[in-house]
């Protein structure tokens, strides 16, 4: 199924590149971005990034890593220990 017209991007080209991208890097955080440059592309429009983030979330291998998780909670945990 075509996912972004603009560009003829599939479903099927957006998970090529999470699970390309995923098996490059462990730790990486897979972004919209990310995938159309890992196509070679970039967005166009817009329209289709509803759907296109729609596609990428059914993917398993989209998953925060786990380092990488609650930073914001982190954050501010050792920005109250200072005060
Ligand atoms: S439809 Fe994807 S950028 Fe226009």
């Amino acid at each position: 199924m075509i996912v972004c017209h603009c560009r003829n991007i599939t479903d099927h080209d957006i998970h090529a590149a999470i699970d390309w991208m995923r098996a490059a890097d462990a730790d990486t955080l897979i972004t919209p971005g990310k995938v159309y440059r890992a196509l070679g592309s970039a967005a166009d429009c817009g329209g289709c990034l509803p759907l296109f983030l729609e596609t990428m979330r059914k993917n398993p291998n989209l998953e925060v890593p786990m380092p990488l998780r609650n930073l914001r909670g982190a954050t501010q945990e050792k920005h109250n220990e200072r005060r």
